[in-house]
């Protein structure tokens, strides 16, 4: 996501990982149409790195929620980040975000409301049932994963402040602390690390609160305690480490309109038809199929959830809305 620098095009040591390891018990008895019939399935989830506190999630039933395509390994979805808090390499996060203090943790949810809260994450992790959803994740630059994420719908917290009706408009901040992230001692972006939603995205259930993946609690490097997962928007759309929600009636500049109005737009939707700037966006790497002879996918339209949010961008023009 450097505003400047092309995107590399030789794998990194992260992308190479062997996939002998891993198994996704859960994928391979979709495949034969079994997962939801197999209580198995259920209890085990997709397994994760072992070394965290575990955070199971039902099956969700969300539309849209469980993508068949095979989980990325724990190992990638852990060791190839962005997290610009913790530096810009990819490796960076897994090797710097350790220093990350995740508890004691408050977020406060305010703004155009009649009752503005400020939650302890405890209270947060109780607030609505955890559900395990399987969601693509795409990347501006080009690369995407598949990860199983623990969390709920964000609709259950916007629901609980009870918003107005100036509110137009969600936005999100990061935590921005010096003392723990070495990154934001750098001038690379305007922190703290803002994102925005229309309140009608924001109340999309698949506009997910995350606060575990894997089965397990979020690791640092993936935003612990709690970030998004907006599956049809670009990656870079899930902040990560959330500190503030906010129900504003303007639409919020996010951190990378800031810095490249013209490479990074408020919509920032997954479109194989609207190419960024300096990188076409009609197919992208599955990190973990690699190898000389491994084919790039074709992006899909909304990174294949066209069927459940195709009807917010209805009648907008999705060149100049980006
Ligand atoms: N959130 C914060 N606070 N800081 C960041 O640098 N990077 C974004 C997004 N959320 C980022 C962030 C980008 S560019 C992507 S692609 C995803 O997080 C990556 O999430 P992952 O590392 O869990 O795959």
């Amino acid at each position: 996501m450097l505003i400047k620098t092309p995107f590399p095009h030789e794998p990194l040591p992260s992308e190479i990982t062997p996939h002998g390891v891993y198994l996704n018990r859960r994928t391979a008895l979709a495949g034969l149409g079994l997962a939801a019939a197999s209580p198995l399935a259920l209890a085990q989830g997709t397994p994760g790195g072992g070394k965290l506190p575990k955070l199971p999630g039902t099956r969700s039933a969300v539309a849209g929620a469980m993508v068949l395509d095979k989980p990325t390994s724990y190992t990638d979805a852990t060791s190839y980040n962005n997290f610009y808090e913790f530096g810009t390499d990819k490796s960076d996060p897994a090797a710097y975000a350790h220093t990350l203090k995740t508890r004691p943790w408050t977020v406060s949810v305010e703004g155009e409301c009649a009752k503005p809260m400020r939650f302890d994450i405890e209270a947060l992790l109780k607030l609505a049932p955890m559900e395990e959803r399987i969601y693509r994740l795409r990347c501006v630059e080009g690369w995407s994963m598949v990860i199983p994420w623990v969390g709920y719908s964000l609709a259950e917290v916007i629901k609980k402040v009870e918003p107005t009706s100036k509110a137009k408009y969600v936005e999100f901040t990061s935590l921005a602390d010096k003392s723990q992230m070495p990154g934001v001692r750098s001038g690379v972006l305007d922190w703290p690390y803002v994102e925005g939603l229309r309140i009608d995205e924001a109340m999309h259930p698949l506009a997910m609160l995350v606060f575990g993946m894997y089965g397990e609690v979020l690791p640092n490097q993936n935003g612990a305690p709690l970030r998004l997962a907006l599956p049809w928007k670009y990656g870079f759309k899930s902040a990560k480490s959330i500190v503030k929600i906010r129900l504003v009636e303007k639409e919020p500049t996010s951190s990378w309109t800031k810095a490249a109005q013209q490479e990074y737009g408020f919509y920032s939707n997954v479109n194989p038809n609207v190419p960024h700037p300096r990188w076409s966006q009609a197919s992208e790497r599955r990190i973990g199929e690699d190898g000389l002879f491994a084919k790039k996918r074709p992006t899909l339209m909304f990174n294949g959830y066209e069927a459940q949010v195709g009807q917010l961008y209805a009648g907008m023009d999705l060149k100049k809305n980006y």
